[in-house]
């Protein structure tokens, strides 16, 4: 089965062709970044033009790329939330016009699970149960799978996403965006000298990275002798360069050991087979490095399908296919919840 999948949750478009949900024929991704970066961030109302400029001719060139025609595309799937709703719906808009167009079925998919199919895609043979974190820019969440079909979400983001934090540390700190590779590079140099509180949730699977980045945010402000009133985005002049990197340290340290002991608590719980770390943040080396000597079995996508990409879409609507009814395409809504359907 070949499915022609796209993506355009957030500041990437992007459009795939993967076979039986492990093979990719092509894989798409014209990234934004470098537009939204003079902003220090996503805009949305930017990244949804840019989707409008870009989506056909990624898909184009996917198709190109996999030397196929529509008339070997078995389906088409799209991610079709949680997202930026303007971003989400010039994707689904483009599926959709097309599953009606070229007739083909048509499958929505959730963007966060299909961060963990990505999996599939460099290595298809994986032991279930699977315990798997996906961390993103715009999600933190723990999700078991009991086989490639079954799924059950055991905690999810209550705030800022942990990427998000990364970025916004990063902007308090006058390093650039994304933030994620630019405070892992500062924090090489730091030392972990500020212990920042750890936060409690009611769920204790649920994330919450707001609470964190605030006490960043005031020790920031202790360290130039400023109270909570002094404005973030003057910190940076005041600061001095050991500060920083000594911030980055502290911040990426802290947060690491969040994500590695809520999920070790969850592994003692449920005691799966095997431990997937998913989504852009998971690029991180320290949190690689932190995961791999506490989990016996880690697997984790080939780096190029960890950021958002389509051929992951791909993978997940060929295992959701095998079980459910394709999607209306005159009706397939956007989905703005951080759960999974
Ligand atoms: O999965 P992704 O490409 O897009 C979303 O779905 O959000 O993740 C992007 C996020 C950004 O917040 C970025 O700062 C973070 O991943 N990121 C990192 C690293 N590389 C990217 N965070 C920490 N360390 C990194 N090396
Ligand atoms: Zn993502």
């Amino acid at each position: 089965m070949k499915i022609l999948a796209i993506e355009s949750s957030c500041d990437e478009t992007a459009a795939a062709v993967v076979e039986n949900g492990t093979k990719v024929l092509s894989s798409v991704v014209n990234s934004q970044v470098a537009i939204h970066a003079q902003f220090g961030g996503v805009v949305p109302e930017v990244a949804a033009r840019s989707h409008v400029e870009a989506i056909n001719p990624v898909i184009n060139l996917a198709l190109k790329q996999a030397n196929l025609t529509w008339d070997d595309i078995d389906a088409i799937a799209v991610t079709d939330g949680p997202g930026l709703s303007g971003s989400l719906l010039i994707g689904t808009l483009a599926a959709r016009t097309l599953a009606i167009v070229k007739n083909k079925p048509l499958y929505g998919v959730n963007h966060i699970l299909s961060h963990f199919y990505a999996n599939f895609l460099s290595n298809p043979k994986i032991e279930f149960p699977v315990l798997s974190l996906t961390v993103s820019g715009g999600h933190s969440q723990l999700v078991l799978f009991k086989n490639q079909f079954e799924s059950e979400q055991l905690g999810t983001t209550t705030d800022d996403a942990v990427g998000e934090a990364f970025d916004k540390v990063a902007k308090i700190i006058g390093l650039g965006y994304p933030g994620g590779p630019e405070i892992e590079r500062a924090a090489k140099d730091g030392q972990n000298v500020f212990k920042f509180t750890k936060p409690r949730t009611q769920n204790p699977y649920n994330f919450s990275f707001s609470g964190l980045k605030t006490a960043v945010l005031r020790q920031a402000q202790a360290q130039i002798g400023q109270d909570y009133t002094f404005p973030s985005f003057k910190i940076a002049e005041k600061l001095s360069e050991q500060d920083k990197l000594d911030l980055a340290t502290s911040f990426q340290t802290t947060a690491i050991e969040i994500l590695t002991e809520k999920t070790k608590l969850a592994y003692d719980q449920y005691q799966p087979k095997t431990v997937a770390l998913a989504g852009g943040v998971s690029a991180n080396k320290a949190l690689r490095d932190s995961f791999t000597q506490t989990f016996p079995k880690l697997i984790m996508p080939e780096f190029q399908f960890c950021t958002d990409n389509a051929a992951m879409v791909g993978a997940q609507a060929y295992f959701w296919a095998q079980k459910h009814q394709p999607d209306n395409p005159y009706s397939l809504e956007i989905n703005l919840k951080q759960g999974v359907k």
